[in-house]
């Protein structure tokens, strides 16, 4: 049983509209969002470019929700200390992807040591094992439920019991990393997905593409909450 009841969501700004890209960030802040997530792409590790550098140090001139960094490149090591410092004190959390991260104990100890919560990211056909030694040191764990590179695709149904097992797998040990989940996370899936035991729903098109941002959000809150009662109750 998952021991956290704080749920967070987060829509990641790859489905906003970049010409009014401060506009977006500040409309689902005020809708209730509780961070928001970039993605980074990089065109190698993933078949796509997205955003860099330039764009979350922009954010921080509108005060931006906490933000939450998702670095979908080759060798993301040497790019960990640019990007917290592009978003300064808004930057909550920075993942890497353990298929492209070498010295991974090394990059988490890293990222921490910015004062940042430092997550790992499996994509749907990697294996829970390639995480389990990160337990004692990572403060999240972000499970792909969708291949890594494009907003707007399908949830792999399948990751529900990955979900499942990473949560069995942190229950039974002394280590609570959040599980965030990432990728096709709609209102029709997000409460079997925190009943799985995720913390932490990132969301795209959910949000951004509803066309009511507070209402896609409220809704999901709604729906979050009673996940939660059904677990304690
Ligand atoms: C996928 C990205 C996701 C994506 C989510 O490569 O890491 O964060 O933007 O978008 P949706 O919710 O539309 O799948
Ligand atoms: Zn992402």
């Amino acid at each position: 049983m998952n021991r956290r009841m704080k749920k967070f969501i987060v829509p990641s700004i790859l489905s906003a509209d970049f010409t009014k890209l401060g506009e977006e960030v500040k409309a689902v802040q005020s809708a209730g969002a509780d961070w928001i997530h970039v993605d980074v792409m990089d065109g190698h590790f993933v078949p796509n470019i997205t955003i860099g550098v330039p764009v979350v140090k922009s954010l921080q001139s509108i005060s931006p929700p906490p933000i939450d960094i998702h670095l979908m490149i080759n060798n993301p090591e040497g790019f960990v200390e640019t990007f917290i410092d592009s978003g300064g004190s808004y930057v909550k959390s920075l993942t890497v992807q353990v298929e492209s991260c070498n010295l991974i104990y090394n990059t988490i100890k890293l990222i921490q040591s910015k004062g940042v919560m430092a997550g790992v990211a499996i994509n749907p056909g990697t294996p829970l094992s390639s995480v389990t030694e990160l337990l004692p040191y990572m403060d999240m764990v972000t499970i792909m439920t969708v291949e890594p590179g494009f907003a707007e695709q399908k949830f792999i149904p399948s990751m529900i019991s990955k979900i499942k097992q990473m949560r069995d797998i942190i229950d039974s040990s002394e280590f609570s990393p959040l599980i965030e989940v990432d990728g096709g996370i709609k209102l029709e899936n997000i409460g079997e997905a925190a009943e799985a035991g995720a913390d932490v729903f990132v969301s795209g098109s959910g949000i951004f593409k509803s066309g009511d941002y507070k209402g896609s959000i409220d809704k999901m809150r709604a729906i979050l909450e009673n996940a939660a009662h059904a677990a304690t109750g």
